[in-house]
């Protein structure tokens, strides 16, 4: 059996077809843009790129946006500044601090500084608390995506055994509280697996869904799944480089075998990496709708 692959390009595109329509609606009915304002401090090439294509992303969406650069000797004052500035600012309904930060700048002062109404990126305590509570919130966008594209390929998370690798805050800890709620691609059994889980490929060959965010290449094997497995790969991992200098990516999963044992799988790149971007779209039109008493 070859698995379905779950294409985030696909999902993603009829996301921001709904996005599109909907920001083309509140302004035409309302005068309301929404407005989104990505902040990267220092040069890292990854972060670059994600942060260019959130920025072009808003802008094809007729998002209003701002990207704001700043160089990696950037004091954390200067930082918080700046965030305070677009909190105050009313063109601007979603601000995203481009993470990692240099090792200078204390990550957890500077998530909350950012207004909580503001936080697209879902990682302010305020939300992440209402998001265990299963309150209205913005959801963290990576895990919002995964269940996006688990919803929208019909896989069955009722009761599933799912097995999360990796325990970041940005994916494990909340893949794992939303999964376990009473919700749309919810309702399951959650395990999470981490550096100090004893026996990892015991959890891995049980998994009805398997979600591997570690950042390890090629991590999982064909040996460590069982059949039918529905696979979710979060991990962009740089293995080298074309003739033409593009990075070539691979997942924590290694595909061409895995793909022989499951019965559904997100591709390396193509499968989770443009989700996450399209949810920070969805999460920045909340955010003005919140803002304008639309929502
Ligand atoms: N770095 C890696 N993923 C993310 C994300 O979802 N948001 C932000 N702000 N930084 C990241």
């Amino acid at each position: 059996m070859s698995a379905k692959i779950i294409s985030g390009v696909e999902i993603a595109k009829a996301i921001r077809k709904e996005l599109k329509e909907e920001v083309e609606e509140l302004k035409a009915k309302h005068d309301v843009v929404p407005g989104l304002v990505t902040i990267l401090v220092g040069e890292d090439p990854a972060s670059v790129s994600y942060v260019t294509a959130k920025s072009k992303t808003a802008h094809a969406l007729g998002i209003y946006s701002e990207q704001v650069d700043m160089p990696g000797d950037t004091s954390e004052k200067e930082l918080l500044e700046l965030i305070h500035k677009f909190n105050k600012d009313k063109k601007i309904h979603g601000i995203l601090v481009q993470l990692p930060l240099p090792k200078h700048i204390d990550e957890g002062k500077v998530l909350y500084a950012i207004d909580p109404d503001k936080d697209v990126d879902g990682f302010h305590p305020v939300n992440v608390g209402k998001m265990v509570l299963g309150e209205r919130c913005f959801l963290p966008c990576t895990p919002h995506g995964i269940l996006q594209m688990l919803q929208r390929s019909g896989v069955e998370t009722s009761g599933a055994e799912v097995v999360i690798l990796g325990r970041s805050n940005i994916v494990g800890k909340p893949m794992a509280n939303l999964m376990l709620q009473k919700r749309a691609a919810g309702n399951a059994t959650i395990t999470l697996c981490h550096t100090r889980t004893k026996d990892t490929d015991f959890h891995t060959r049980r998994a009805d869904i398997l979600i591997a965010a570690v950042g390890v290449p090629n991590l999982i094997k064909a040996d460590q799944v069982k059949d039918g497995v529905v696979i979710i790969d979060v991990g962009v991992n740089r293995v080298g480089m074309s003739e033409s200098g593009k990075a070539i990516l691979a997942g924590d999963v290694e595909f061409e075998s895995v793909k022989e044992k499951a019965s559904f799988i997100t591709p390396v790149p193509g499968g989770v990496g443009p989700m996450t971007i399209t949810m920070l779209m969805k999460n920045t039109v909340q955010a003005a709708k919140q803002a304008t008493g639309l929502l």
